[in-house]
């Protein structure tokens, strides 16, 4: 397989939109490459890439505002392909002599899309009419001269404009979002028929061109990679693994604060389904001892943060020597997106080894680095990493501390534990496990009394979270049906010693965020 470098793509200009990574990943969805920049990169760099196409992205500004975000105008005159979409589409419409103002109402949310002309970017959509997401103030008023309406809305006669001779083409609308139908066939059909992308993205192949370059980049040296159990550092382990056996060392810290079990279920996965070498390392009396009495949840990410690098040091000092860290940074950390970040080099060092030691020197390598969630989860399967993990709610790398609100403490977690095992089986029996984000129950010092046999007991009040989400950022709690909610109860106060109360908590994020601390 080709190298990313040399393979056909697409490049997102970033203008600051919320969806711009978006776009990126449903580009790559149709297999053609595609990578996210800001949206001032000089044309002489864009160059450099060689893209079949170029995509404007949404953003907040209005073209004609002073200052508003504007792309090197060299990029107009090199014959790529353009399509802009919202903010990038009035940035065609201003650049090419047309006009954009604000428009009497602004318009947000589902519209009818009503396709005017059998356009290529229209190509195999199949139907007349389409609904659209819109949500844009400004409106393009005059169409430039070359270009000519191609569909509109109720709202926006110029919903999409396009000029067949320069291949370059505006759309209102958000064609990467869910809510616009037949929206991935309209990006499938500029990146592949009107840009004429190849599609030569694919996972499979992926791996083996990573495969590949792990060998190459690191020779014979020997690389540490630390594990948690969650998708990323298995899928890069798994990865590494293939690609170069016994140099890798994977070493899986446990600080007392997993999900019950986790451990267990850690060390067989590695050891017996993946076939690699773990290094376990049992160090909850350490981290516990630091953390005795600790209530600020900051304090207490600190202490993690802080013994997690001892581990580790520890560690490397053991089995070593190592000449390379690897890590499961993923494209997004990369890349982060908006007008003002452009493309920070931010690698998100895990938080879990922050802070190494600068003498242990070791070498970052980040195989997974140009890669979405979904592609992720994509190369996990095709590496064998089993369903089971894939499907896990994500857990946070301080585990239980941050839903142990107070001190931490061994009743505590023994709750904690146990009730959001409990919350767990109950969700999956009800078919609901795979639907929501994450599910837990915290517990902290607040105390209930309760009634047992015919005694009266004071003990923990249980708080279950259930949460939906598509990202994290924002999260919704899950409507789940009151016998579900009755059987967790029921179970957690029968169950668990000490559990008196259970409530469920129905705050959003935000307000809310998904964890209690
Ligand atoms: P919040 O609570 O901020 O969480 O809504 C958003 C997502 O991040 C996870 N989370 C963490 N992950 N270290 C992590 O690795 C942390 O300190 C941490 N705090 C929150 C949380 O589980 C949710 O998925």
């Amino acid at each position: 397989m080709k190298e990313k470098q040399q393979m056909d793509k697409i490049v997102v200009l970033d203008f600051g939109s919320q969806y711009s990574h978006l776009i990126c990943r449903r580009i790559r969805e149709t297999n053609v490459y595609c990578e996210l920049l800001p949206y001032n990169t000089p044309a002489k760099v864009i160059k450099e890439m060689d893209p079949k196409g170029i995509i404007f992205s949404g953003g907040p500004a209005s073209v004609y505002a002073k200052g508003a975000p504007k792309p090197d105008r060299q990029i107009f005159g090199m014959d790529w392909p353009i399509l802009g979409i919202c903010y990038g589409h009035q940035v065609l419409v201003d650049n090419f002599g047309g006009k954009v103002k604000r428009a009497a109402s602004r318009e947000y949310g589902r519209a009818g899309l009503k396709i005017d002309d059998n356009s290529d970017l229209f190509k195999d959509i199949g139907v007349n009419t389409i609904n659209c997401w819109m949500s844009h103030g400004d409106k393009a008023d005059r169409v430039p001269e070359g270009f000519e309406v191609i569909a509109h809305t109720e709202n926006s006669e110029t919903a999409a404009i396009g000029n067949r001779g320069k291949k370059m083409y505006g759309i209102q609308f958000h064609p990467e979002v869910v809510h616009t139908e037949r929206g991935v066939q309209i990006l499938k059909n500029f990146a592949q028929q009107i840009s004429g992308a190849k599609p030569e993205w694919d996972m499979q192949s992926f791996v083996e061109t990573a495969i590949e370059d792990v060998r190459r980049q690191v020779g014979k040296d020997r690389v540490l990679a630390a594990v948690s159990g969650g998708i990323d550092s298995t899928t890069v382990a798994a990865l590494l693994n293939r690609a170069i056996g016994k140099q890798l060392s994977c070493v899986f810290i446990n600080h007392g604060l997993l999900r019950q079990d986790e451990e267990k279920d850690v060390v067989q996965l590695f050891k017996k389904h993946l076939g690699i070498n773990l290094i376990y390392v049992n160090a909850e009396k350490r981290f516990l001892s630091r953390l005795k009495g600790v209530t600020d949840p900051e304090k207490k990410r600190k202490i993690i943060g802080d013994q997690f690098a001892k581990e580790f040091v520890a560690v490397a000092k053991k089995h070593g020597p190592f000449k390379w860290l690897a890590q499961g940074t993923l494209y997004p950390d990369v890349i982060e997106s908006g007008v003002s970040k452009g493309p920070a080099a931010v690698i998100k060092t895990h938080h879990n080894v922050g802070g190494l030691p600068k003498w242990l020197k070791l070498k970052i390598i980040e195989p997974l680095r140009y890669l979405y969630k979904d592609e992720v989860r994509k190369v996990a399967k095709l590496l064998s990493v089993p369903d089971e993990l894939l499907k896990r709610h994500p857990f946070p790398g301080p585990g239980l501390a941050v839903r142990i609100i107070g001190a931490i403490t061994p009743e505590k977690t023994r709750i904690a534990k146990m009730a959001s095992r409990i919350v767990e089986d109950e969700l999956k029996s009800a078919g609901y496990y795979d639907k929501v984000w994450q599910a837990y129950a915290a517990v902290g010092d607040d105390k209930a009394v309760g009634v047992l046999g015919d005694e009266r007991v004071y003990g923990h009040v249980v708080m279950v979270r259930v949460v939906e989400s598509i990202d994290a950022m924002t999260a919704d709690w899950t409507r789940l049906p009151y016998e579900v909610i009755e059987r967790i109860s029921n179970r957690i106060t029968n169950e668990v010693e000490g559990a008196t109360w259970v409530t469920y908590a129905v705050s959003s994020k935000p307000p809310a965020t998904i964890e209690p601390q």
